[in-house]
């Protein structure tokens, strides 16, 4: 058990946060989307520890966070027209760009592989950390592999406290799931993990055609290997069982209620879930904070109504999909 220090938002507390960075050690801190957990993705032993302290498997490759845009040369030599156009665009911001790394970065951060994941966070702690601390920052979500991803402090305490060095106790994160992750190595740019930054806007600043990873697909399990590889693992799961009611909503509505009722007289605690179809932004926000809470209040099952697959509806239903480990029923 590692003694966490809980730091708050000052100047002092943040370059005191910065230094345990650069010296190896491991910091939550907030971010727009979800909270990051921090090491320096250039030493191996900080990142090693990364994986650890949240149990995740070690193929599994980390984002890379920068403070500027000189940072990304860092990392890498290869600098296309259009990665230049989206960095205008949306940086700082929740999109992440998979780029050809350079030798610098350790084989551990990136999973083995020979390409890195690279975010520019609009966060103002998160900026003011990473410039700080002076060197890029790997930083998954600040979660215990598995567990839905942590919109609030809370969260990363319940998770991490006594694994990490130190955790900063920020706000609350304003986008609620991660960011986009646009892989740009290929000619036609491909969307890895969907969030708030769209496949259509992406295409309106490129003036060309994205792809979809197709094992993004809505629904589809197992037909085709994700390039991204967190997106193959269990992922979110509440300790709740899920499922997914998708059609007219309703009749969604209705059925739902009914398999309540069912559900109570055999002695189940149910939490429905129905977000505002008309906003799927407000959705994204909530999601994650709605799955801890159930786990909290010990609710046995989840009945969640489906959003419409497109723009941030498809990110939040990426996410219901697989807490609910694709137990869909179609009204
Ligand atoms: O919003 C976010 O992106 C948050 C905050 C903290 O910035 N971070 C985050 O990190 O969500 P994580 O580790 O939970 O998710 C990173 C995802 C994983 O699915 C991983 O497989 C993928 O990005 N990824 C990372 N590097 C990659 C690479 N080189 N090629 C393909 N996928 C990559
Ligand atoms: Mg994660």
């Amino acid at each position: 058990m590692i003694n966490t220090k809980i730091l708050g938002t000052t100047n002092e507390e943040i370059e005191e946060g910065a230094k345990i960075l650069k010296n190896g050690g491991l910091v939550a801190f907030p971010t727009e989307t979800v909270y990051g957990l921090g090491a320096d993705a250039l030493n191996p032993e900080a990142v090693g520890k990364v994986y650890s302290a949240k149990g995740r498997p070690s193929d599994n490759p980390m984002i890379v966070h920068i403070a500027g845009m000189e940072d990304l040369s860092k990392l890498t030599d290869r600098i296309s027209r259009d990665m230049e156009i989206l960095a205008e665009k949306f940086w700082p911001g929740p999109l992440t760009m998979v780029c050809h790394a350079k030798n610098i970065v350790p084989k551990v951060t990136t999973g083995g592989l020979d390409t890195v994941a690279v975010r520019f966070p609009s966060d103002p702690i998160a900026l003011s950390l990473i410039s700080k601390s002076t060197c890029p920052i790997a930083a998954p979500s600040a979660n215990l592999s598995g567990k839905p991803s942590p919109t609030k402090v809370s969260h990363v305490i319940d998770d991490l406290y006594g694994r990490v060095d130190a955790i900063i106790e920020g706000k609350d994160c304003q986008v609620g799931i991660e960011s986009t992750v646009l892989d740009m190595t290929e000619e036609i740019p491909m969307i890895l993990r969907p969030g708030i930054v769209t496949e259509k806007e992406i295409s309106e600043a490129l003036n060309k055609e994205v792809r979809i990873d197709p094992s993004l697909r809505e629904g589809v399990k197992g037909e085709f290997k994700p390039k991204a590889p967190g997106m193959k693992y269990k992922h979110y799961a509440p300790k709740a069982e899920m499922v997914i009611y998708r059609g007219d909503r309703e009749k969604v509505s209705l059925a739902m209620a009914e398999e309540k009722m069912k559900r109570i007289k055999n002695g189940q605690k149910i939490e429905i879930i129905i977000f505002d179809e008309t906003e799927p932004e407000k959705a994204a926000h909530e999601f994650f904070s709605r799955l801890r809470d159930c786990d909290k209040k010990g609710v046995d099952v989840i009945l969640a109504a489906a959003l419409k697959e497109e723009g941030v509806g498809m990110a939040v239903m990426n996410r219901m999909f697989k807490s609910a480990g694709y137990n869909i029923i179609e009204i």
